[in-house]
């Protein structure tokens, strides 16, 4: 299993949880950057971690904390080898609608920067699937794409896997309210499917109320494989496989 969106640097004890992961059967943690500040604590846990990736980037939360010096920062870190992608940059109309252009303006840039620099986009799109899509369609010219927490319904996974980009799903589909949700996990092809803990956000069962884990990437696989009616060992091999194709580990 490789959980590909999990922002070890948010817990109680990233050391802890990356040794658990590790013992769990968890080969390898994406570690995506959200806010400006954190870029250097990102790379570091790259640095101290074998089995532990990084994503650079700006979330659009913290469009606001934006500096185009950042560019030359995140072009520097991103010559090592263990980073992996630019991330996670999007769009999010959910919690603050008052900054959509700057928003935009800070996803474009970041979209131009993994181009040039040949990386994949690893997406955060919250309540945002059309403008996040057309930006993306318009923008995005080499860069592979990654939609985290994918949150769309079934024509809109279907629209994205022709684009041929990636869907990650996480513990949201364990909610057994999730019916749009488990309706993507069982309706995309396996090619185009990651899986994620988004940790420490998003729980997934039986653990829900508790601080989310890497190692809790298995509850997702599991899942998957029951709505998909294969073995988990199935969902295990081709979702490790497409994680190490899109992030060239
Ligand atoms: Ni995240």
């Amino acid at each position: 299993m490789i959980d590909t969106h999990s922002h070890i640097d948010m817990l109680e004890n990233p050391e802890q949880a990356v040794e658990t992961a590790a013992a769990l059967g968890v080969e390898a943690i994406i570690l995506p950057c959200a806010y400006p500040k954190d870029i250097d604590k990102i790379f570091d846990l790259t640095q101290k971690f074998e089995n532990v990736y990084g994503l650079l980037g700006v979330h659009p939360s913290e469009a606001k904390d934006w500096e185009d010096t950042l560019i030359e920062k995140i072009k520097l870190y991103a010559q090592n080898p263990k980073i992996k992608g630019i991330g996670e940059i999007g769009l999010d109309y959910y919690w603050d609608k008052s900054f959509n252009d700057i928003q935009k303006e800070v996803f474009i840039k970041q979209i131009e920067l993994a181009n040039e620099l040949n990386l994949p986009i690893c997406v955060h799109d919250r309540d945002a699937h059309k403008d996040t899509f057309d930006i993306l369609k318009s923008h995005n010219k080499t860069s592979k794409v990654v939609m985290h927490c994918f949150s769309g319904s079934v024509e809109f996974a279907k629209e994205c896997v022709k684009e041929g980009w990636y869907l990650a799903l996480g513990g949201v589909v364990t909610f057994k309210n999730a019916v749009k949700t488990k309706e993507v996990a069982k309706e995309i092809p396996l090619e185009n499917l990651l899986i994620e803990t988004d940790a420490p956000y998003l729980t997934p069962v039986p653990h829900r109320g508790k601080e989310n884990r890497p190692e809790y990437v298995r509850f997702v696989a599991e899942e998957i494989a029951k709505i998909r009616e294969v073995s988990f060992e199935e969902i295990d091999k081709i979702t490790t496989r497409n994680a190490k194709k899109v992030y060239n580990l």
